[in-house]
């Protein structure tokens, strides 16, 4: 017998990556900007990389138990209380590596094959194949410019059949720049209040936020409080995209419990050491965490700015996140091209909007999660580009 030769049927049809075919194509363009990256351009904060050697020194590098270490789950139980004005305790906490894992952990206790989702358009690449990965049936539910991207309680409400477990709710936005604010929660509210679905809500950027905007969540609406499980992580909040930390928050314990039991199947506990310094950044200084929001508010203005003095480039205003997603309707090409277009001739990495859904065409993503020199230095040779083309 010769080798095997069979790919699963899930493989097979499991979405590739927009923006990785833009990194995959800019390998042939050395000198391109890189304006894809949605991680933070800051270092971990020292004391948080001093936490984690104490820890590793201390030998805190055997298993642990799936939740999590004990001290991570009470940082984050501790700060949820008091941000969020719930009496939350560790049983109410569920360590994951990353938010990614805390989505997939989150699906894993709600789906059935066959179960559909919600999962708006535009918006971040990993739900789909997540939900794909369970035997769950993806439902697309537009966002248009023209509501700043917010999802509408009436759009919601049609998406929703018996079939519906769940929707995934995610603001501040990547790829959008869009946030929810408490009038937009409470109209949300009312529809989810109404069915048997469960939230998802990705805040992983609730701490990137500008203009002097606060950050809402789902969890805070006593009614369906029950029915919404918080997804978070210390990535793009402390620049700790590499340790691989995220945790989920919610007051249904069934639920909470299920993940319990199934980070067995997955990665069956975080590295401790990892774990405990993720504990001492939530609970230490957190001056770090509004200094690099600042740089991400002076470097949004720098790329708003930049951009909206080029014609045909309509910007909307990021309200939260790292990304700017730019309507480029008007240069009548696709946003794969237009992307592709702006690599070869222009030496700037762009990620197009079509790879965060059908809704996404005719938009282009930019992070601004890089130096002032490199915002300004694209921002040069996008003008230069576009205005002699
Ligand atoms: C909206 C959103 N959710 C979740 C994640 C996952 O981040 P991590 O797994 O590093 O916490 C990302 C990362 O880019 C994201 O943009």
């Amino acid at each position: 017998m010769g080798g095997f030769n069979y790919v699963s049927r899930l493989a097979q049809n499991y979405p590739t990556s927009g923006i990785r075919a833009m990194f995959d194509l800019a390998t042939g363009y050395p000198g391109a900007i890189n304006l894809c990256n949605g991680e933070p351009n800051f270092e971990t904060p020292q004391h948080i990389k001093e936490s984690g050697i104490r820890a590793i020194e201390a030998g805190m590098t055997k298993y642990a138990t799936e939740p999590g270490l004990i001290s991570m789950r009470e940082a984050v139980a501790n700060k949820y209380t008091r941000e969020f004005g719930y009496d939350y305790d560790i049983y109410n906490v569920m360590v994951s590596a990353g938010g990614v894992e805390g989505i997939l952990l989150s699906l894993m206790a709600i789906l059935d094959p066959g179960d559909e989702v919600i999962i708006p358009d535009p918006t971040y690449t990993c739900y789909l194949g997540q939900v794909l990965t369970l035997g769950g049936v993806p439902v697309r539910v537009p966002l248009y410019e023209e509501n700043g991207f917010r999802l509408q309680p009436e759009d919601l409400e049609k998406a929703i059949t018996p079939k519906t477990k769940a929707v995934i709710v995610s603001y501040p936005s990547n790829p959008l720049g869009a946030v929810l604010g408490w009038e937009d929660i409470e109209q949300l509210a009312k529809v989810i209040e109404k069915h048997n679905i469960m939230v998802i809500s990705d805040e992983v950027y609730e701490k990137i936020i500008f203009d002097g905007r606060r950050h809402f969540s789902l969890s805070q609406v006593p009614v369906i409080r029950n029915k919404v499980l918080v997804v978070n992580s210390l990535s793009k909040t402390y620049a700790m995209t590499g340790w691989r930390i995220g945790y989920v928050v919610g007051t249904n314990t069934d639920i909470m419990r299920s993940m319990f039991k199934m980070q067995q199947a997955v990665i069956s506990c975080l590295p401790p050491f990892i774990m405990q310094a993720g504990a001492d950044a939530i609970n230490g200084p957190q001056d770090c965490v509004e200094a690099m929001r600042r740089h991400y508010e002076r470097r949004r203005d720098l790329l708003f700015k930049g951009l909206s003095g080029i014609p045909g480039m309509k910007c909307f205003k990021t309200e939260g996140s790292f990304c700017t997603f730019i309507n480029i309707k008007d240069f009548g090409m696709t946003s794969w091209e237009f992307s592709k277009d702006l690599l070869v001739n222009a030496g700037v990495m762009t990620v197009a909007g079509s790879a965060f859904g059908a809704m996404g065409e005719g938009y282009l993503r930019m992070c601004f999660a890089n130096s002032d020199e490199n915002i300004i230095e694209a921002l040069k040779r996008i003008r230069s580009y576009l205005t002699r083309k």
